[in-house]
């Protein structure tokens, strides 16, 4: 059953029959290029994480009638390590959405679920972000986020990481 449903789309757990659609959306995304993300990497590391202590949560459009589309058809996906934030924390490791789907509340639903199932665990919501995703650090900051801090080169030569922070208590 979906957990949430909003206008067009529902967001419901992941399995491991989405990862290559999830895999794929992240390397045509502004980071799966800078970052020059291989699909086959993308798909392995989240089969990895899945089977150890990540959640996945997939956002798939609506029929008018207001159910699911086939399987197959995912929007977007958010991929959550419960305590991935030192330890105790829930961490936003990863969360795109496919462009033609982009602006229309998918990714607020997305962030709005890891919210919901997370709640209980830490005191605060964790993420990293680029610092050339200017779009991302607004959609974050809309949503509550704070910048926290930055990690020079962190992932990548010469492009820095912020740290971005909700508490929830
Ligand atoms: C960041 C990202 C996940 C946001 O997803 P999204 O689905 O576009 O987000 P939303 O639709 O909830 O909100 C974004 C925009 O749509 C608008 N919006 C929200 N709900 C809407 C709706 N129901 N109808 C129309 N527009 C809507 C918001 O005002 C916002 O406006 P903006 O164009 O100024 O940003 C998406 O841009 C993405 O996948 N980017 C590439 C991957 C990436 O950078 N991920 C972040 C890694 S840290």
């Amino acid at each position: 059953m979906a957990d949430i449903v909003e206008k067009k789309f529902s967001v419901t757990d992941g399995g491991r029959e989405d990862i290559p659609q999830c895999a794929a959306i992240a390397c045509h995304s502004e980071i799966g290029r800078r970052y020059g993300f291989r699909v086959a990497d993308i798909e392995e590391k989240m089969a990895a994480s899945i089977d150890r202590t990540s959640l996945l949560l997939v956002a798939r459009a609506l029929c008018d009638e207001g159910t699911t589309a086939a399987a197959s058809t995912v929007a977007g996906f958010a991929w959550i390590e419960p305590r991935g934030a030192f330890g105790q924390a829930p961490y936003l490791k990863l969360i795109a959405v496919d462009e033609k789907s982009r602006s229309s509340g998918v990714g607020a639903l997305l962030l709005a679920e890891f919210e919901r199932r997370t709640i209980s665990t830490g005191t605060a919501w964790l993420l990293l972000v680029s610092d050339f995703n200017r779009r991302a650090v607004s959609f974050y900051e809309r949503h509550g986020y704070a910048q926290a801090g930055r990690l020079p080169s962190f992932a990548k030569e010469d492009i820095d990481e912020i740290i971005m922070y909700k508490r929830h208590w």
